[in-house]
């Protein structure tokens, strides 16, 4: 076995089409799908093509931030029972499009929640698998080394977008099309976060695949009629789902990548993201609203967490921020690194 890769939206697209790849190629995969059914669909299938039997399916509503945190557990028990403890890919992939306003049981927008908010809670309680130990320098137990891997699906609707701050979970005059385009800006911001936060302190690098367009049933699951028949002309112009899992593998699985430290990737080749998707103080501002969004709070730090750590984060979450934010260095010490609160979020 080569390697262990962790996937959201292992079930359809792009995800199932990177998880069969993955098991024709050997390596452990843990796919995260949204239900028991659709899990069960697609171990089935992966069954009858490959005799790989290090795929193992974990069903979660990531829409809801109680089946985020239940998943990560079960994540991180079967990585430690069964992988020595160390993920070396963990992959943002899972995505919707709601033709029209859904709050999840959070109270969040359903596509910033799905498409961006779970994956950033996903990644921070997956960390310590990742490479970066709470315990390097504690225990006396050498630290991880594994130079792990977080790749993130976003798409080129980031372009042209910024974050609406004072409303980010696009309540007010809700357009679908704004509200996708935002979530899958937040993933670009939250990637370039990631490298500078951790890729220099520790083994981890964050990646970013712009797929490109796609022939997949995205934007028929969760819309109706303009929407739905929209897409449905739409998507016979994209690529097959095979093709676009091809940058995801490649970054996934490539020890030598030709740019390593190139973030945006489309077609197995560095792409320029938009300048706004590279602002460092948008970037550090996300984090921050996300920590509150999600519950996580860092071990010292301001009002803002110690709120979130009484396990009372306000319902309106947006706004009152600028009031609380402060600046920080931005590379972290592992050492104060995370912790996330027991309670749920709301
Ligand atoms: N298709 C394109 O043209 C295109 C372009 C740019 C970017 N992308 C991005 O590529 C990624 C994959 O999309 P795709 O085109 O392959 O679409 P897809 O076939 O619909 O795959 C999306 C996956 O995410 C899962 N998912 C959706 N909501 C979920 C939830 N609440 N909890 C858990 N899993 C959930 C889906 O499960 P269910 O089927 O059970 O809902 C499915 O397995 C997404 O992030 C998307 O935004 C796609």
């Amino acid at each position: 076995m080569s390697k262990v890769v962790v996937i959201t939206g292992a079930t359809s697209g792009i995800g199932f089409a990177a998880v069969k790849e993955f098991a024709r190629m050997g390596m452990a995969v843990i796919g995260v799908g949204r239900s028991d059914q659709s899990c069960k669909t697609a171990l089935a299938e992966i069954g009858r093509e490959s005799d790989n039997e290090d795929i193992i399916y974990i069903p979660a509503d990531l829409s809801s931030q109680k089946q985020v945190r239940k998943a990560a557990g079960e994540i991180t028990s079967i990585v430690d029972n069964r992988y020595n403890g160390t993920i070396d890919v963990l992959i943002n992939n899972a995505g919707t499009f709601s033709g029209w306003y859904r709050a999840t049981e959070d109270g969040y927008e359903l596509q910033f929640a799905v498409n961006y908010l779970s994956h950033f809670l996903l990644t921070n309680m997956l960390l310590p698998k990742l490479g970066i130990s709470v315990d390097i320098g504690e225990t006396g137990k050498p630290g991880i080394a594994a130079t792990g891997r977080i790749i993130t699906i976003s798409s080129g609707s980031h372009y042209h977008t910024r974050m609406n701050w004072k409303d980010i979970m696009n309540r007010k005059r809700y357009n679908c099309l704004t509200a996708y385009k935002q979530s899958k800006l937040a993933d670009v911001l939250f990637t370039y976060a990631l490298n500078r936060r951790f890729s220099d302190s520790h083994n981890i690098r964050a990646y970013v695949v712009d797929p490109g367009l796609v022939n997949t049933a995205i934007g028929e699951k969760r819309t109706g009629g303009l929407v739905k028949w929209f897409w449905g002309m739409r998507r016979k112009h994209g690529i097959q789902p095979e093709e676009a899992a091809k940058t995801i593998i490649y970054l996934a699985s490539e020890n030598n990548l030709i740019q390593e430290d190139a973030v945006y990737w489309k077609e197995c080749t560095p792409k320029e993201p938009s300048k706004y998707s590279q602002d460092r103080d948008a970037a550090l501002k996300l984090w921050r609203v996300s920590e509150r969004l999600c519950g996580i709070h860092e071990q010292g730090t301001n009002d803002i967490h110690q709120k979130v750590e009484n396990g009372k984060p306000e319902q309106n979450t947006d706004t009152g921020l600028q009031k609380t934010e402060r600046s920080e260095p931005e590379q972290m010490d592992s050492r104060r690194l995370i912790t996330i609160s027991r309670g749920e979020a709301v």
